[in-house]
């Protein structure tokens, strides 16, 4: 274990790149209006809805770290799948577990019913079901249904769709599950924390072949990581969010639970793999190698119209794919991380050793993807219409506090950034010096002042612009709650493989036109999924009647 823990650690130590504490670029722009940080009042609103300290502008105030011992605590449990049939019922409980990664010691970790991650969660599509959550932390936390179309008072907001779950408390969430596809649900206060420390799970909400049991083997793997100092995780203190700046990618990935995940499959079966990227800050692309074929078959919440090849999928936080995967005859399949920075270039996730009797592929069925492409086509009609609202992605940073230098770029620079390039800035960076905005082109309203109402039916196309001109401009995560959307362009280019979302990468510099259906009545947040962005105000709010 330790030894294997070496080599990924050294496989993610990125050489320290000259960042925003670094040479300022000549055209740095001075003077004291980043400093007196205008923007505040958005970051002061998110910290009051987590419930979890009140933040402003201020000189940064106490930091109290948090509990770190595992004296007393349960061990953990591994993670299960637990099929929930129309009108069930299920009790779901957060709470503190000891946990081992695979570091050789167990860690002070968090868990739904004790296990990391969360039990997978399959129903039917069309089902309602009950879910009895009890909240055993010291904290305020919600549950998210991550890509459900359900109702907003069952959304796990606090403040817009429910008043936080205190310490001791329970809440009945009402799950409705109208679409097939592979969600999720995760703590929705201080996701920083609860999120990051393991209060995850999937969802999968199974079509009528997969009902009836047709359909490759499926295996759920979330996909995360851990930042990890002196045999722990980083410091995490409970009034302020710390790494505000790049968020907090972690050195070491967890893969459902583990360092890693090892399984078998037989000769020439189709395995269809559930990939989630449930980090806090860290985009993934995933690639396998050693199969006999890899067929791209769904994205966050629909299935593409047919099944495609893929070389790479990239996934941001909170994105998902499917991916099926036929076994060659014999030897070994691996799914990778294919960070172009980390020294060593990739990095092992998932491996299934093939063996025993061989089978015959019966191909992807082909039932999910007729009915998307009948869906897809005719949302598509309209995505051309002219658009009626454009988002920008901007920051704040008080650049006093990173020694007077920001991080600007002139051009988009050439690929996603994989690892955290600017540790030194992000380890100083918290809710006092970094304010993340997403700003309402037309009015210049940001964050939840932004005020949007719209009419259930409606397809509206949404612009999202990720400034360049940022005092440090980075790629976000945008999530809508309780709609879907198609991506009908990313630099002017159309989309090549639409597919229902809720979740979509907005790389630095980049457009992205999303055709939003507003289908579903209530308030709605969207807001980026690297969790310190959202917890530092990059998030918003609109309506559907
Ligand atoms: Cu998965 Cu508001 O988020
Ligand atoms: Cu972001």
């Amino acid at each position: 274990m330790r030894a294997s823990l070496g080599i990924v650690l050294v496989a993610l130590v990125v050489p320290a790149i000259a960042g925003c504490a670094g040479n300022p670029p000549p055209s740095a722009p001075t003077g004291g209006d980043s400093a007196s940080m205008p923007g505040m009042a958005g970051a002061g609103g998110m910290a009051g809805m987590s419930g979890m300290g009140m933040l402003g502008h201020a000189p940064p105030g106490p930091r109290t770290p948090i509990e770190r011992s595992v004296v007393g605590l349960p061990p953990s449990r591994p993670s299960q799948e637990v099929r929930l049939a129309d009108g069930a019922s299920f009790d779901l409980a957060a709470g503190f577990v000891a946990h081992d990664p695979g570091v050789g010691h167990a860690l002070r970790m968090l868990a739904y019913n004790g296990q990391v991650p969360g039990p997978t969660l399959r129903m039917p599509q069309g089902a309602t079901v009950a879910v009895r959550f009890h909240n055993d932390l010291p904290w305020n936390t919600t549950v998210h249904w991550h890509g459900l179309r359900l109702a907003a008072t069952m959304d796990g907001v606090p403040g817009v769709s429910q008043d936080p779950v205190p310490p001791g408390g329970d809440f009945d969430y009402t799950l409705r599950v109208p679409d097939e596809g592979v969600f999720w649900y995760h703590a929705h206060v201080r996701e920083d924390l609860e999120q990051g420390l393991g209060l995850a799970g999937m969802l999968v909400v199974e079509g009528p072949e997969r009902q009836r049991g047709e359909g490759p083997r499926e295996v759920p793997l979330l996909l995360s990581d851990l930042f990890l100092a002196n045999g722990d995780v980083g410091p995490y203190f409970e009034e302020t969010v710390v790494h505000t700046l790049m968020g907090r990618y972690g050195n070491a990935y967890i893969v459902h639970g583990a360092r890693t995940w090892e399984g078998t499959a037989q000769p020439g079966e189709r395995v269809r793999l559930l990939l989630l990227d449930a980090a806090n800050a860290r985009p993934f692309r995933l690639q396998v190698a050693g199969a006999a074929l890899v067929e791209w078959v769904a994205s966050d919440g629909g299935f593409f119209d047919a099944p495609r090849a893929a070389d790479s999928v990239v996934l941001a936080p909170g994105e998902r794919a499917v991916v099926d995967v036929v076994m060659p005859a014999e030897g070994q399949v691996g799914l990778y991380n294919r960070p172009t920075l980390t020294p060593l270039g990739f990095v092992p996730l998932a491996t299934f050793r093939v063996q025993g009797a061989p089978v015959q592929d019966a191909g992807a069925p082909p039932g999910p993807h007729a009915r998307a492409a009948e869906s897809l086509r005719e949302a598509l009609q309209h995505g051309r219409d002219p658009v009626r609202v454009t988002w920008d992605l901007d920051m704040r940073m008080d650049m006093l506090a990173f020694g007077g230098v920001p991080h600007s770029h002139t051009s988009p620079p050439p690929d996603v950034e994989w690892e955290d390039i600017h540790q030194a800035a992000n380890a100083l960076s918290d809710l006092s010096n970094v304010a993340w905005i997403i700003r309402d082109n037309a009015t210049g309203k940001e964050g939840m002042a932004a005020d949007y109402h719209f009419a259930r039916g409606d397809l509206v196309p949404v612009l999202l612009r990720n400034r360049i001109d940022a005092m440090h401009p980075m790629d976000h995560s945008f999530h809508l709650h309780g709609q879907r959307f198609l991506v009908v362009s990313r630099n002017g280019q159309a989309d090549p493989n639409p597919a229902w979302k809720d979740t979509v990468l907005v790389p630095t510099g980049g457009e992205v036109v999303l055709l939003v259906a507003m289908t579903n009545p209530g308030t709605w947040v969207y807001h980026c999924h690297i969790s310190e962005h959202m917890e530092a105000g990059m998030m918003g709010q609109l309506s559907v009647a």
